[in-house]
């Protein structure tokens, strides 16, 4: 499986806070079957201010440590890029990681806040779209208005954008709302992708096996492979 949204990249966010914890999730992603993973830390101008050429370094100091640790997980960089004006300003500046590309479009993993969908968003997909970037929506599971009615999305499917459910969310460790709503997603056709969203090793590991398996029972085994290896190894670049 390839994961295409964990905060492995230490010290930058509210992901892993120091290498030896960044390893350790590392050592966890392999150990249930991850073979590579698109690091994403928040870009989020105003609480995160991470840009690409400042995360550069540290994902090639972090394939080194990787490789003398003797853990077999690749690395790329990516980012999950919080929906604002800001973020397109960096955007703009080519500051944006993207995690990939397919079919001629950049993949970029946007993330609204949890509460709502903010007035524009759309506006925002349609020149994202314009510009050939296709947004890859983070957790559309856990977002309150998402959940008050899953419909909000089918205007931002209609645009073409991609959803990515949260492995833990479909397997309930969210609470019951975001795992009712995963569940409407994936019996839905709706979902695209699904990634761990990894934190830390307590509470947000990085595990997709359990729901992939759980995915598997509502859509069939089949389209979960889809979700977590084939269309995610196209993102990342790698033969499926
Ligand atoms: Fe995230």
């Amino acid at each position: 499986m390839i994961d295409l949204h964990c905060h492995l990249l230490w010290g930058v966010d509210d992901g892993a806070q120091t290498l030896d914890e960044a390893l350790a999730l590392a050592r966890h992603a392999v150990a249930d079957g991850i073979v590579a993973s698109v690091l994403t830390p928040h870009i989020h101008p105003g609480r995160y201010e991470n840009t690409r050429s400042q995360l550069e370094p540290r994902v090639e100091a972090f394939r080194a440590a990787l490789a003398d640790a003797g853990i077999p997980l690749a690395v790329k960089l990516g980012g999950e890029v919080r929906l604002s004006m800001e973020s397109l300003e960096l955007l703009l500046e080519g500051q944006a990681p993207f995690l990939g590309e397919v079919d001629g479009y950049r993949i970029m993993l946007v993330e609204f806040p949890h509460q709502t969908i903010p007035v524009g968003s759309l506006q925002f997909v349609d020149k994202l779209m314009q510009m050939k970037i296709r947004p890859l929506i983070a957790h559309p599971e856990r977002n309150k208005a998402v959940i008050g009615d899953p419909n909000r999305l089918v205007p931002y499917l209609e645009r073409g954008c991609w959803l990515q459910l949260t492995a833990a969310a479909i397997a309930g460790h969210f609470g019951e709302p975001p795992e009712t709503t995963a569940r409407t997603l994936l019996g839905n056709g709706w979902a695209h992708v699904i990634a761990s969203d990894a934190h830390n090793l307590k509470h947000r590991p990085p595990s997709i096996s359990e729901g992939c398996r759980l995915a598997a029972g509502i859509v069939g085994a089949a389209s979960a492979e889809r979700m977590t290896c084939e269309l995610p190894a196209r993102i990342y670049g790698l033969p499926a």
